[in-house]
């Protein structure tokens, strides 16, 4: 089986930071989020991986190379723009051949391993088989109906009335069967081709699409929201470790990783928590789902559940939580505010009141 891995896209709901880098390059736990899917991929045996790229593949290509650093052989495809999710896989054709596949959106987040669901596909190979998750609120999502057995025999896109909670994933496999039925659909209002009109083609023609419950995390880092809250997963089944240094006036507590470089001095840093390599943070407090890039500088501060990327540089502001600062953004002053929360893209500049 190959896999397909769905790296383009426009990432609107990410900027400012989707101008200057792709959606799947953010960090979570200080990992490009790409390099989660690929682990993931990689995880449940998958070697060949396609993987589709848009306006920043020059960046992907950069951190991912030929995949031989993560377990994997990329293949990559470009999408000129981003026309669809069947799109894609249209364009994917050459790569994919006749065989197998798994599609995975490169947004997403999976905790859990995909292993008993890839090889429950191979087992019984109906021509689609989706990933759902039971989610609180339906009309944000893609939702599958499906009956005892996991046969689904209904789909729709964002319903106003849902019928059912159960949102379909960003991980599909699929038979060539699914060629087919892209080969029959037309774009849909918003311009796209869907997979969702792909599947429901599937369907008409007779062919079996099941729904598999995944009930471990699942989410997809598309806005900054949604992204903090992977880190904050993600951090959360890490191990510490003090690879940097600590000088005697800091105190961390739980698990810590400080990574090799960095400087603690003077600062009291609680897990879930990483400071990233070659970072300095002096007279601050570090508070638990904090991810520091590379190359940071945090001096007088105080932060929460946050993500800095490499080379941002806070000075003096207290309070901040929820926040995503961008690389070699710089943050200053602010001291004694509380609940500030952050997006700031890359090189810029903010000034706080005191
Ligand atoms: P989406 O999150 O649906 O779209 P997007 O990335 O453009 O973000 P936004 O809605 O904020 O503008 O895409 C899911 C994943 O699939 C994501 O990793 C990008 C990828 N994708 C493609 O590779 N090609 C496409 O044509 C589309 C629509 C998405």
């Amino acid at each position: 089986m190959k896999a397909l891995v769905l790296s383009g896209g426009t990432g609107t709901r990410l900027r400012p930071f989707t101008y200057s880098m792709a959606k799947q390059l953010l960090p979570v736990a200080n990992k490009p989020v790409l390099r989660h899917c690929l682990e993931a991929v990689r995880g449940a045996g998958i070697t060949e991986v396609g993987v589709v790229v848009g306006d920043h593949h020059d960046q992907i290509r950069d951190a991912f190379g030929d995949g031989s650093g993560d377990g994997v052989r990329i293949t990559y495809i470009e999408q000129p723009w981003p026309a669809g999710l069947a799109h894609a896989v249209l364009l994917a054709r050459d790569f994919l051949g006749d065989d197998d596949f798994m599609m995975y959106l490169g947004d997403n987040i999976v905790a859990g391993g995909l292993t008993a669901a890839a090889s429950d596909f191979g087992a019984h190979r109906p021509e689609v088989k989706l990933l759902v998750s039971k989610v609180d609120d339906p009309s944000r999502y893609g939702i599958a109906e499906f009956d005892a057995s996991g046969r689904v025999f209904g789909l729709a896109e964002k319903p106003a009335e849902p019928r059912g909670d159960f949102a379909i994933m960003g991980i599909y496999f699929f038979t060539p069967a699914i060629h087919e039925a892209i080969a029959r659909i037309r774009p849909s209002a918003r311009g796209e081709l869907e997979i969702t009109d792909a599947i429901g083609e599937v369907m008409l023609a007779g062919g079996v699409v099941t729904a598999e419950e995944h009930t471990g995390y699942w989410r997809d880092a598309g806005t900054v929201d949604d992204l903090l809250d992977c880190n904050r997963f993600v951090l959360s089944g890490m191990r510490g470790e003090t690879l940097g240094e600590r000088d005697r006036h800091s105190v961390l507590r739980g698990e810590v990783l400080v990574e090799p470089g960095a400087k603690i001095i003077r600062s009291e840093v609680h897990g879930p928590a990483i400071v990233g390599a070659d970072s300095v943070v002096e007279d601050s407090q570090i508070g638990p789902g904090t991810a520091i890039g590379r190359g940071c500088l945090l001096s007088g501060v105080q932060v929460e559940g946050s993500v800095l990327l490499d080379g941002a540089a806070v000075r003096g502001a207290c309070g901040i939580r929820d926040s995503l600062i961008g690389r070699h953004a710089e943050v200053i002053g602010g001291r004694g505010r509380s609940g500030t929360r952050l997006r700031i893209g890359d090189h810029a500049f903010v000034e706080l009141a005191a």
